[in-house]
C-alpha cells in the first residue's frame, strides 16, 4: 500500500511499509505545515526547485536522516555546498531505482533561482516535476509549473494513480488551467496543493473539485487538509 501525506503548501510525504520519502519539505515558517523538520523519517528527500516555498527543511532533513537530496544536478550540488552530505543528482527526463523506488524528473515550467540572506542569487538549474514509483503506484508532483502541453506525454507514458497539482495562481497554473493539466494527464486521484499559504496565493479547492468534476468526471478530487493522508 502507498500512503501519500499532504504536510501543506506543496509539501508531500509518500510511504509504503518499509520506506517513505518527502517531496518539497518546507515546514519552517510555513504557516500550514502539518509536521516539525525533526519528526520526519524519511529514506530521501526529493526537491524539485530551488525556490525556498520548496527546498525548506530538505538539507535538515537529509542530514538528520542521514539520506540523499534527490532533485536537478544544479540543485543538489548546491544543498551539498550548503552542507548536505549526500546528494543524488539527476536531470530532466531521467530516472534511478533507489532502494524505496524509482524517481523520474520532469519539465516544469517555473524558475528555479535561490536568494541568499545577503540578495545574492544563485541559480539552482531547470526546475523539473517529479513522477514516483513506489510498490506498483504513480505518483505526480508537478512541483511549481504552468500549464503545458507535454502534461498530455507524461499522462500518455505513464498510467498516474495520484496527481498533485498546483492551483493557487499567481507563481504557478489556477485552477482552470489545473483542471486543463487534470484532462491532460488523467490520473486516478487528483489533489490540490500550493494555494492558501500565502494571500497572494488564495484559491478555493472546492471550485477546483467541482470543475474537474464537471471537465472530467472518471478522476477523483481528494483535497486534503495538511496533515490529511490519501492510500492507494
Ligand atoms: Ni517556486
Ligand atoms: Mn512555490
Amino acid at each position: 500500500m502507498v500512503k501519500a501525506t499532504f504536510l501543506g503548501h506543496a509539501c508531500v510525504m509518500v510511504s509504503t511499509d518499509a520506506h517513505s520519502v518527502v517531496i518539497d519539505p518546507f515546514l519552517t515558517g510555513n504557516p500550514k505545515a502539518a509536521a516539525k523538520p525533526e519528526d520526519l523519517k524519511v529514506d530521501a528527500v526529493i526537491v524539485t526547485h530551488g525556490h525556498g516555498d520548496h527546498l525548506g527543511d530538505a538539507i535538515e532533513i537529509a542530514n538528520r536522516n542521514n539520506c540523499p537530496i534527490i532533485g536537478v544536478y544544479e540543485l543538489v550540488t548546491y544543498c551539498q555546498r550548503k552542507g548536505a552530505k549526500q546528494g543524488h543528482p539527476l536531470h530532466i527526463g531521467g530516472s534511478y531505482n533507489f532502494p524505496f523506488g524509482r524517481v523520474k524528473l520532469v519539465p516544469a515550467w517555473h524558475g528555479s533561482a535561490f536568494v541568499e540572506e545577503d540578495g545574492s542569487i544563485v541559480y539552482t538549474g531547470n526546475p523539473a516535476g517529479v513522477l514516483l514509483f513506489m510498490d506498483g503506484k504513480t505518483v505526480y508532483h508537478a512541483g511549481d509549473t504552468g500549464l503545458f502541453g507535454d502534461m498530455k506525454l507524461i499522462g500518455d507514458r505513464h498510467s498516474i494513480d495520484l496527481a498533485f497539482l498546483p492551483i493557487g495562481g499567481n507563481f504557478t497554473m489556477d485552477i482552470d488551467d489545473a483542471v486543463e493539466a487534470t484532462k491532460l494527464l488523467r490520473p486516478k486521484i487528483v489533489v490540490p496543493m500550493h494555494y492558501g499559504t500565502f494571500p497572494v496565493i488564495e484559491a478555493d479547492p472546492a471550485e477546483f473539485a467541482q470543475k474537474v468534476q464537471a471537465a472530467v468526471p472518471e478522476v477523483t478530487v481528494k483535497i486534503l487538509q495538511p496533515g490529511e493522508s490519501v492510500s492507494l
